[in-house]
């Protein structure tokens, strides 16, 4: 038997076809449906992440007349991003308190992790209050909060923002917020990683990090239910190898001399506070060239990867 001749078809193709939508609707809900199909529903190419470094804005908060207010690392329109954003579910800013003025940080987010590149002052939020100093590095709910400097302050910060506007979601109310304020003190922060230096990393482990957490997120060893903060250190003249995962990371640069990043390919300088951004998936390694310890913090919606079972680090060396 010989088989049946191929028959051009003579119907349009799918992936043409507009959104579709009910015929006759009875009601408004009935109305508001719209119907794709496997052709024209997966077609959307969003474009990638950029990579790179954001080395201006930092020069720009630390200018000795930069007035009171916040210097935004925004990509949203590369990224095709109708919100502003640093990677799809975060947003960087740089924050400037002239001596005696306050800023106040009422940003829409689960809750904005800060650290204090110089300067010293008060957070006050709600019945409670932190007096900060530099080094220190703090979390802030998604309520409404007001900095106080007693003198020139510069201040890194990075929310989930873009999180809860791509959800079209409002911050947790104070009944269901998943995090309290913390404050965590330079001098703290420096004994807790001198413990982690005393003790010998596992084989394999990936870099020596100091990570943050709380007590309400300590189950989960996040800072935020989706966000990941950790404080990651180089010895003098060594790299941390090269890796992938499909969390997106923002880095801020904190000390290293002769240092710098490749991700996907491209060396990326690093100078004193600049923000450096991984996009998810890419593949990257941090190299100190210098003779002192190179510390950086990094921010990740690594919170959210794990929890989806989405994680996908892999050593690429
Ligand atoms: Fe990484």
């Amino acid at each position: 038997m010989s088989a049946p001749a191929k028959i051009a078809s003579t119907r349009p193709d799918m992936a043409d076809l507009p959104a579709q939508e009910a015929l006759n609707p009875a009601t408004q809900a009935e109305s508001r449906a719209r119907y794709f199909n496997s052709g024209n529903a997966f077609n959307i190419k969003l474009p990638p992440v950029p990579g790179g470094v954001f080395a201006e804005q930092p020069k720009q908060a630390l200018s000795p007349d930069a007035p009171t207010g916040y210097i935004v690392c925004d990509q949203s329109a590369a990224m095709g991003c109708p919100f502003p954003a640093t990677s799809p579910l975060m947003l960087t800013r740089y924050a400037v308190i002239a001596a005696g003025e306050s800023l106040p940080a009422d940003l829409c987010a689960t809750g904005s992790i800060w650290y204090v590149i110089s300067g010293k002052g008060e957070a006050k939020q709600g019945a409670e209050a932190i007096s900060f100093a530099t080094g220190d590095v703090f979390l802030l709910t998604g309520t409404a909060a007001v900095l106080n400097a007693s003198e020139r302050t510069v201040l890194w910060v990075v929310s989930n923002e873009p999180q809860l506007a791509f959800d079209g979601d409002l911050p947790p109310d104070d009944a269901r917020r998943p995090v309290d304020m913390v404050h965590y003190p330079a001098a703290e922060i420096a004994r807790q990683i001198e413990i982690i230096y005393e003790h010998q990393p596992a084989k394999g482990q990936s870099g020596i990090a100091l990570i943050f957490s709380s007590d309400r997120q300590q189950a989960a060893r996040n800072i935020l239910p989706t966000l990941t903060l950790s404080l990651n250190t180089l010895p003098p003249a060594s790299h941390q190898g090269a890796h992938r995962h499909n969390s997106a990371a923002i880095t801020l640069v904190l000390h290293g001399t002769d240092s710098y990043s490749m991700v996907d390919g491209v060396r990326c300088p690093w100078s004193d506070y600049a923000t450096l951004v991984t996009p998810p998936g890419a593949p990257h390694s941090h190299h100190n060239g210098g003779d002192t310890r190179a510390l950086f913090l990094i921010v990740q919606d690594g919170g959210l990867h794990y929890h989806a079972r989405t994680m996908g680090f892999q050593f690429l060396e």
